[in-house]
């Protein structure tokens, strides 16, 4: 009796710690906002702004990146994009991917896509069955290969000690918070000025960018010299 009631005590304490947690957590906010601009340029006002939660690993958000990227082109100044990683917990591999854009972020900054095309350009690499058979260590060791490939051997050590820096596996937790605060449940996961796209969690291709984006900027009155520039 004494045990059942005593262990009962226990149970209750941790279900009350894992209820408070997540409400803690919220409160812990971040000193700068997560995420990654493409380019230069960082989203204004001025700005149509496109979030796009991204799993280095899934192939939709592979797919969904040529026809994205050929928007930001054509529309330019007129169109900011950040991107945060959502890295889905069937996904394996995910975790540490994303990881590795983070720390490619903090040492050049310029690096971070060359980091998400090259993990997409070799994703079956980082897939379930290419690493089923494969320690932490071993895939972690691949990863850190892999990065260093991706953006210059002159990163190797950087990027080693990155993987074992606790502020980098909280920066990847953060950017999986706060798509969960955004209702994020799968990706690639787009908002454009805010309000989320429809069919969330599958690619849209050059002609969906154009018919979500076209009426916003005309609405704005950007000329169309802006958009030859581009070409
Ligand atoms: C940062 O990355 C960019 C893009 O890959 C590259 O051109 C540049 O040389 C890198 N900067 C340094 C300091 O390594
Ligand atoms: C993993 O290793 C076992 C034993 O060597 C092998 O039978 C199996 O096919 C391997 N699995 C994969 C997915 O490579
Ligand atoms: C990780 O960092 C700790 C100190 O913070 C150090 O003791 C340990 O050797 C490091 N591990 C690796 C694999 O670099």
């Amino acid at each position: 009796m004494g045990f059942k009631s005593n262990s009962s005590t226990i149970i209750g304490f941790f279900l009350l710690l894992c209820l408070i947690s997540p409400i803690a957590g919220q409160s812990q906010i971040p000193p700068k906002q997560d995420g990654f601009w493409f380019g230069e340029k960082t989203g204004t006002a001025e700005t149509v702004l496109i979030e796009a939660f991204f799993d280095p690993v899934c192939p939709d958000t592979r797919d969904s990146w040529p026809s994205l990227k050929k928007a930001l082109h054509q529309y330019g100044s007129r169109v900011s994009l950040v991107v945060h990683t959502f890295p889905l917990p069937y996904h394996d591999n995910a975790f540490i991917s994303s990881r590795a854009l983070h720390i490619v972020n903090k040492l050049n900054t310029s690096a971070t896509y060359d980091l998400l095309e090259a993990f997409f350009k070799h994703q079956e690499r980082f897939y379930r069955k290419a690493t089923f058979n494969m320690s932490r260590a071993a895939v972690l060791d691949q990863t850190v290969k892999f990065v260093t490939e991706a953006v210059g051997s002159s990163y190797h050590s950087a990027i080693k000690s990155g993987f074992n820096d606790s502020k980098t596996d909280h920066a990847t937790r953060v950017a999986f918070k706060y798509g969960c605060l955004r209702g994020v449940y799968g990706t690639p996961f787009f908002f454009v000025n805010g309000f989320p796209l429809p069919d969330a969690g599958s690619a849209l291709d050059y002609k969906g960018w154009r018919k979500v984006i076209d009426p916003l900027v005309s609405e704005r009155g950007v000329n169309e010299e802006e958009t030859r520039h581009f070409f």
